[in-house]
């Protein structure tokens, strides 16, 4: 058997970026998605603009007859949208999911066929966001809360293929992420205008203070590996993931007072 092979969507930066340069330097022959289509160091990068479901069907029918199957599919595009809730259009809000939640759907669709014969693996990156809604990122949480609930029930519909699927949690990594975040346009008066700077002040701090997306490349690396990978991993900082492991464990509104604080509200 050569090589296993893996799709890497959001790979021209961050954390796809980091992904796909960890699984090269692993063996695996890394084809990397993004709409820049950059290559890097042992994988080769083709261009897919994950909101484009033709796009998608005819980028990974190419992978697939270039390099014979596929084994994984890492799906890692997707950007930030901040901003209160009152102040988002709908066309905002529908970009936020066009790309956060669609473009991952279409991606695993378009590979699933070949995932079932290989017994593959789906990592989808997920968010803390994910898990904890995030005031002045409503959306951006809501896609990937859709994600986490998505991915709960595809595992389910895969588990007799034999084929596993991650949502990976991540905590603050330095990446693009913050320099690309879009703001939606504050109304008359801006009556969030204080919580909502604070917020995305602290946001944008944590996030460039964060951990290198190597880290979470490893971790990737390491999961492709396992016979049988967990359906939820989150990695970053040890306070970033006792947040998620209280969310899960404590009473809401415990919960809440200890979260506003850290999230600078
Ligand atoms: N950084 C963090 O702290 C953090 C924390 C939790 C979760 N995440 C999640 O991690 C994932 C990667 O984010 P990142 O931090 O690595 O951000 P990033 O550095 O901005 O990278 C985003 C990647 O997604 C690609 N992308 C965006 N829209 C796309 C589209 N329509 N079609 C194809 N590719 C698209 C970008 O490539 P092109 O612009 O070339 O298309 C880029 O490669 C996102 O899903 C994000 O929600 C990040």
């Amino acid at each position: 058997m050569g090589s296993r092979v893996v799709l890497v969507t959001g790979a021209s930066a961050g954390i796809g970026r980091a992904c796909a340069q960890g699984l090269a330097a692993e063996g695996w022959t890394v084809v990397g998605a993004s709409r820049r289509g950059s290559s890097g160091e042992g994988w080769r990068g083709v261009r897919i603009d994950v909101d484009d479901e033709q796009h998608v069907t005819t980028g990974v029918a190419d992978v697939v007859s270039r390099e014979g199957r596929l084994d994984a599919l890492v799906a890692a595009a997707g950007w930030g949208l901040a901003g209160a809730v009152e102040d988002t259009t709908t066309e905002e809000a529908r970009a936020q999911f066009e790309t956060n939640f669609f473009g991952v759907d279409r991606a695993v669709r378009a590979a699933l066929p070949h995932l079932r014969q290989s017994r593959g693996r789906v990592v989808i990156v997920s968010s803390i966001g994910g898990v904890i809604g995030l005031p002045f990122q409503a959306y951006y949480s809501a896609s990937k809360f859709a994600l986490e609930g998505y991915a709960e029930a595809l595992a389910g519909e895969l588990r007799p293929f034999g084929v596993s699927v991650t949502l990976l949690e991540p905590g603050n990594f330095r990446t693009e992420f913050t320099e690309r975040r879009r703001e939606v346009t504050p109304r008359e008066g801006d009556a969030y205008r204080v919580a909502r700077s604070r917020a995305l002040e602290t946001m944008a701090r944590d996030e460039s203070g964060g951990a290198e997306p190597d880290v979470l490349a490893r971790r990737v690396v390491r999961l492709l590996a396992q016979r049988r990978p967990p359906l939820r991993v989150s990695v970053g900082p040890m306070d970033e993931r006792v947040g998620v492991l209280a969310k899960r464990l404590l009473p809401y509104r415990v919960f809440e007072r200890a979260s506003r604080k850290s999230l600078g509200l």
